[in-house]
């Protein structure tokens, strides 16, 4: 017996192989004690047989092999050169354990076939993620099929999983399914992140919540789209894989990787897990261009002028941002080529002379000259057949000449590295010439077909220009949030989360995404009065207060606000900068609303001394007076002095005597725990904001 472990102060994860077989994950939960026997652990996790089934329960092992009777989906197929089928069966090769921080490879091999699997699993001891991945070696080209990283058992005590859909303007879907025996099977053959498959997965316990129970989570850090496999096994295990979309390889090859899987298992419900990712994201994904540098507030011009670019009409817009509290100026799309509209001129990455016939400088010299610096758009792996780049190469475009367009548009072969030499000269000739410290960087279309070829052609673009202009910042965007995942955000530093501003479809979209997204990095703007995407009307309040929220932003045309629209605009950016940079470190901590229509997070401080609570109203709530709001994560003996920021905007018909309408409450951790904050009445579509520190007893 072969055993081996990973464990922080959290979790302990036991990995034991019979003979020289695969080993099983034969434990992964709260944090074993020292004393525990592996040998007795994997013993103790073989389970019994009866009539009807095998002599011996085949191993559910961090790669299911066919080949050894295992009865549900396999962790690899794939086929010889020539199209045989290939059956491998694996035995130990060698281990390598980090005495430093136990990071694990083992290797395995396939004399027969000549192949090789290598396995590697990193714990964090601060975010208490698990990062594994799984790389396939072969002495003679094998077609692959399907490669997972790592696999790991399921929970048996818990009813559901939660996985993530969504769509265009409305990302961030939680889908909850019963587990049932057979698959949840979900593929993602977008061949992008895609709106529809965030690759995410919470296994809630039962009974677990936001704040309380055991949730175990993963998350596939690749953008080129994945495969999802919950399985139930007719002898009731449940197996979890993870890897990229099937047949995503077009070519035969000797070597085959899995993107990283991000695992994590939490005690105390899903914030555990979200917190977890959030840090991750933060403090170990994303390379910062200007680390603790404050996050800038941005403006973006898309919604209000779109294509319709006169430089008197930005520059005018360009100082009211400013004057609203904008520090980052982004150029949207229509800057280039002859971009009129969405028909045309994408890879013609020249400035457009109609529009701006002395180039982009007077422009930007005079965002500079307001204090705010400037950013801007790309798309860089489309092209429209309507551009001088699809006439003079058509063959470089992606999939058939007939293809059914995206927006007009078809997806460029990023494999190819004359195209990757091309942008990279275009976009680079623009940096050079320009200081710009952002690109947003869009991705507005599916491909015509899977292809893992073009997501490593897209990161390979990336890594060169970030590795070229190390101080230009990226965003990942993709019609919003098409695009979002560990992999790109190890080369990005923001995400374009939706394509709605509308402030009640935020709310949810960022309560939903910052399961996985800490705010640094999750863009939100004020949007327009009346929402370009949803028709919506809803006050500047909430607007700005969901802006508050994340990294923030505004996207209106700043020329339709009134005096009393800006006046709100000014204070909640000024309150946002006044706190972004503590909230930059904060956890956000999903809160357990006993309202469905209320929709609330706390923002933690890292020592626990400070935290805001955002309760957003979506909707008129089914009982008449509110109910009141649990807080988590305080210290239950320590007194906290909390208040109500925006008592201001309380209407008059909330009529009754709630103790935090009349000023600041001290109050202990515990009572915020277990009786919960009660608030006043209000509209519906409006936001309450709560400031809380621990209490100093001199009022220091
Ligand atoms: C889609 C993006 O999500 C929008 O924010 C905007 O940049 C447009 N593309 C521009 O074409």
């Amino acid at each position: 017996m072969r055993h081996w472990i990973l464990q922080d102060a959290r979790q302990s994860l036991v990995l034991a192989a019979r003979q020289d077989r695969l080993p099983q994950v034969v434990y992964w939960g709260a944090r074993l004690p020292d004393h525990d026997d592996p040998a007795t652990l994997a013993a103790g996790a073989v389970r019994d047989v009866t009539g009807g089934m095998l002599d011996e329960n085949p191993d559910l092992s961090i790669c299911p092999e066919a080949e050894r009777s295992f009865p549900g989906q396999p962790g690899l197929i794939l086929r010889a050169g020539d199209g045989t089928p290939i059956l491998p069966r694996f035995a130990f090769l060698d281990e390598v354990q980090d005495p430093e921080d136990g990071a694990l490879t083992l290797r395995f091999g396939d004399v027969a076939h000549g192949l090789r699997l290598v396995f590697t699993f990193a714990l964090d001891p601060d975010t208490h993620i698990i990062t594994a991945q799984t790389r396939l070696q072969a002495q003679s080209p094998v077609h692959l099929h399907w490669l997972a990283a790592p696999v790991v058992p399921a929970p048996d005590l818990g009813d559901e999983m939660i996985d993530v859909s969504g769509r265009w303007c409305g990302e961030f879907q939680l889908n909850r399914t019963r587990w049932a025996p057979g698959i949840r099977y979900r593929e993602n053959r977008t061949g992008r992140t895609g709106h529809e498959h965030f690759p995410g997965l919470l296994l809630p316990g039962r009974g677990a919540t936001n704040t309380m129970g055991e949730v175990w989570a993963f998350h596939y850090g690749w953008s080129g789209g994945h495969r999802m496999i919950a399985e139930e096994l007719a002898d009731g295990r449940r197996q979890i894989q993870w890897g990229h979309a099937a047949r995503m390889e077009q070519e035969a090859g000797t070597e085959f990787s899995t993107a990283p899987l991000y695992m994590v298992y939490s005690e105390d419900g899903l914030n555990g897990c979200a917190v977890s990712f959030q840090r991750h994201v933060r403090d170990r994904i994303v390379t910062w261009t200007k680390p603790g540098a404050p996050r800038p507030v941005h403006y973006n011009c898309w919604e209000a002028v779109y294509f319709d670019h006169k430089i008197p009409v930005l520059k005018d817009i360009a100082e009211r941002a400013a004057a609203l509290g904008a520090e980052r100026f982004v150029l949207d799309d229509g800057w280039f080529g002859q971009r009129d509209d969405d028909t045309r001129a994408l890879s013609d990455w020249k400035v457009d002379p109609r529009k701006y016939p002395e180039g982009l400088g007077p422009l930007i010299d005079h965002v500079h000259g307001l204090g705010m610096s400037f950013g801007l758009w790309f798309e860089p792996e489309m092209i429209n057949p309507d551009s001088d780049l699809y006439r003079a190469h058509p063959d470089w475009a992606l999939g058939s000449h007939d293809q059914i367009l995206g927006r007009q548009q078809k997806a460029i072969n990023m494999a190819l590295p004359q195209v990757r030499d091309f942008l990279y000269d275009r976009i680079a000739a623009i940096l050079r010439d320009h200081p710009i410290d952002y690109i947003k960087w869009d991705h507005n279309r599916v491909l015509p077909a899977p292809d893992a070829a073009q997501t490593r052609g897209s990161y390979a673009l990336i890594d060169r220009l970030r590795a070229d202009f190390p101080d230009t910042e990226i965003e990942s965007c993709a019609s919003g949030g098409g695009r979002i995942d560990f992999g790109i955000l190890s080369r990005t530093q923001r995400v374009w989360l939706s394509d709605s501003n509308d402030a009640l479809e935020r709310l949810r979209i960022q309560h939903d995404a910052a399961l996985f997204l800490p705010m640094v990095v999750t863009g939100s703007h004020v949007g327009p009065r009346r929402c370009h995407t949803s028709g919506r009307t809803i006050d500047i309040a909430m607007r700005a207060w969901v802006a508050a929220q994340r990294h923030m932003g505004f996207e209106m045309d700043p020329r339709e606000l009134t005096d009393h629209e800006a006046t709100v605009l000014r204070e909640v950016t000024a309150w946002w900068k006044a706190n972004r940079d503590w909230m930059a470190r904060a956890d956000i901590l999903r809160l357990d609303s006993a309202d469905p229509a209320v929709t609330a997070e706390q923002q933690m401080c890292r020592t626990g001394a400070q935290f805001v609570v955002f309760a957003g109203t979506s909707a008129t709530s089914s009982q008449i007076a509110p109910r009141p709001l649990r807080l988590t994560r305080l210290d239950p003996d320590r007194l906290y002095d909390v208040r109500l920021l925006n008592r201001g905007s309380l209407h008059h018909l909330s009529r009754g005597t709630p103790a935090i309408k009349d000023g600041p409450m001290t109050v202990s951790g515990r009572w915020l725990m277990h009786h919960g904050l009660v608030l006043p009445w209000r509209f519906p579509e409006t936001m309450l904001v709560v400031e809380g520190r621990i209490h100093q007893p001199d009022g220091a």
